[in-house]
């Protein structure tokens, strides 16, 4: 491998976040035993993932193109259950996979419809967008908007590893890569000082080193929240720390716990006016002392 950067990320199922360029041939190392892969793509970065699918093909995965509406019109259940449909025709196994291939909403896609296929098989994540690389595609956040709103259903599904591949960002256009180096910038203040100096200097030379940089702090914020999901779930369910339990999967607000004896609810719903229905959050920030609704 040359000059790729590895950046481990722990939690249940840690894995590696790589940082180089033309970084597509390290595609089916991430994917071991797999006989196929739905490579999840929008439009303008059709071309990369042809290249993702090549990559693949050459080793024996099959892999199946699924071109999704792009940005934020494809994170959508109806997308999701396009893509569910697509997995199924083609008989996708426990250890087929999914590749998502594009912006942050590629990757929420993606790593949703990967979390719930089969009730979860492995996603490998291609971050194209600055943002991409830097927060959606780590950490393992997924999910799709509802009428409700931005973000409200998803799965926490860890990525089996990411591939920051550099020369992609050479197609994004302009106001994508500022949007990026601002959640850039936002770990500079957060964790990593040296981020901003780069930053002032001369951010298109250093943009490699703002990349890994902003994927550390990120890296190790997701140890943190990682660890303190353990403790919520071992507390809450009394299960071993580092034994997923599927009744407290999801994101913020999570789920009730199902026991034989009924819902038993997590801590942060404390006193919120749903949690003695066992009923998720509702929501209302103002009326709840706990965690949960805010
Ligand atoms: N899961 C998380 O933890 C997390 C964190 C932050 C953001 N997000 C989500 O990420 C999304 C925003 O991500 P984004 O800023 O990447 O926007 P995006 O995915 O909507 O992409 C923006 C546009 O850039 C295009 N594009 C992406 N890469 C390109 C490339 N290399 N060349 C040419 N065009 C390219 C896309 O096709 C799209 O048109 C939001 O849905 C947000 O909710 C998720």
């Amino acid at each position: 491998m040359s000059d790729v950067t590895s950046i481990p990320v722990g939690g249940e199922r840690p894995y590696q976040v790589l940082v180089g360029r033309d970084l597509l041939d390290e595609l089916p190392g991430l994917l071991p035993g797999a006989a196929q892969a739905a490579v999840l793509h929008a439009l303008p970065l059709r071309e990369v993932a042809d290249r993702a699918a090549a990559t693949l093909d050459a080793v024996g995965v099959a892999p199946m193109l699924v071109e999704v509406p792009d940005a934020e019109a494809g994170k959508d259940i109806e997308v999701a259950a396009d893509c569910w449909d697509r997995l199924g025709a083609a008989g996708f196994t426990r250890t087929d996979a999914v590749v998502g291939v594009g912006g942050g909403a590629v990757t929420d896609l993606a790593g949703f419809v990967a979390a719930c296929w089969l009730r979860g098989v492995r996603a490998v994540q291609v971050p194209t967008s600055l943002l991409g690389m830097v927060d959606a595609a780590v950490g393992g956040k997924t999910g799709v908007n509802t009428a409700a709103g931005k973000n409200l259903v998803g799965a926490f599904h860890p990525p089996a590893g990411v591939l920051c591949d550099m020369s992609t960002l050479d197609t994004l256009p302009a106001v994508d890569l500022v949007a990026g180096l601002a959640e850039v910038v936002k770990c500079g203040f957060i964790a990593d000082p040296a981020i901003l100096d780069l930053v002032e200097e001369d951010p298109h030379r250093h943009l490699r080193e703002l990349t890994e940089r902003a994927v550390r702090v990120k890296a190790r914020s997701c140890r943190r929240t990682c660890a303190s999901r353990g403790r919520a779930r071992s507390s809450t369910t009394g299960t071993r720390s580092g034994t997923p339990s599927s009744g407290t999967r999801g994101m913020r607000g999570g789920t009730g716990t199902r026991s034989r004896s009924g819902w038993s609810t997590p801590p942060h719903w404390a006193g919120c006016p749903g949690a003695s229905t066992g009923r998720p959050p509702t929501g209302t920030a103002a009326s709840c002392p706990g965690s949960a609704c805010r």
